[in-house]
């Protein structure tokens, strides 16, 4: 089985899990939820970007960052006004110490593979809100056009470790954990959305 077969089935049910857990695809979308949509990725991106920080990347041939899509989502909130506030206190976001390049193509299949859906996103919340890529919807719309050729070029990059067995287990461990804690986050913010505290939703971990 290629690696991203082992990929595509390890995370297939996460996948499904984000996508219920998030309310964007409603068809009663509204800004308030687009708008907490919005700050929970910021949240994931900005912990994710000092995860990725604390480790260099020794893999040359890719230029792993989420740095572009850190930017749009600070631009998006800021149009939409909305203050990003630096979370305090611990996130609880379960990520293994990103000490090798394995867990860090598992972490950016899920970042390059999302931008997928974000094409769909896109669409919908022209149609239910209005938003463009120019309007508080940079972050979805992402590279837009250039998205897959991106994808291809990611797979590309993946395919180079599909030989290294050895590097199998750290990528399928990066990408589900990536996955696992966008959705506590998401299901964190969804709790406070809904009237609990977050508190609450923090004692599960
Ligand atoms: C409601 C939200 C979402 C929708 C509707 C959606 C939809 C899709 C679609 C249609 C594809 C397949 C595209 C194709 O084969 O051409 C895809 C792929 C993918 N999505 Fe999502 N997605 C959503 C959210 C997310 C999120 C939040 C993540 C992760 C942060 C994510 C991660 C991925 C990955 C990794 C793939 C690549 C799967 C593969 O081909 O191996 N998606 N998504």
């Amino acid at each position: 089985m290629s690696l991203l077969s082992a990929l595509r089935e390890r995370t297939r049910i996460l996948h499904v899990e984000v996508e219920e857990a998030m309310d964007i695809m409603d068809p009663e979308l509204t800004l308030d939820i687009y708008r907490q949509t919005l700050l929970t990725f910021h949240r994931f991106y900005s912990e994710l970007q000092t995860r990725l920080d604390a480790h260099p990347s020794h893999y040359p041939e890719y230029n792993f960052s989420v740095k572009p899509q850190l930017s749009r989502l600070e631009a998006d909130l800021k149009f939409l006004g909305v203050t990003a506030q630096k979370p305090t206190g611990p996130v609880s976001f379960p990520m293994p110490e990103i000490a090798d390049d394995s867990l860090r193509m598992g972490i950016f299949y899920v970042i390059e593979g999302s931008a997928l859906g974000g094409q769909l996103i896109t669409r919908h919340i022209k149609q239910k809100l209005e938003i463009t890529p120019e309007s508080g919807g940079s972050f979805f719309h992402g590279s837009g056009d250039q998205t897959a050729q991106n994808w291809k070029r990611f797979l590309t990059q993946l395919s180079a470790f599909d030989s290294k067995i050895e590097q199998h287990k750290g990528v399928l461990t990066g990408a589900e954990a990536t996955f696992s804690g966008l959705l506590d986050l998401m299901r964190a913010g969804q709790s406070v959305h809904k009237g609990t505290t977050s508190d609450e939703t923090r004692l599960r971990h």
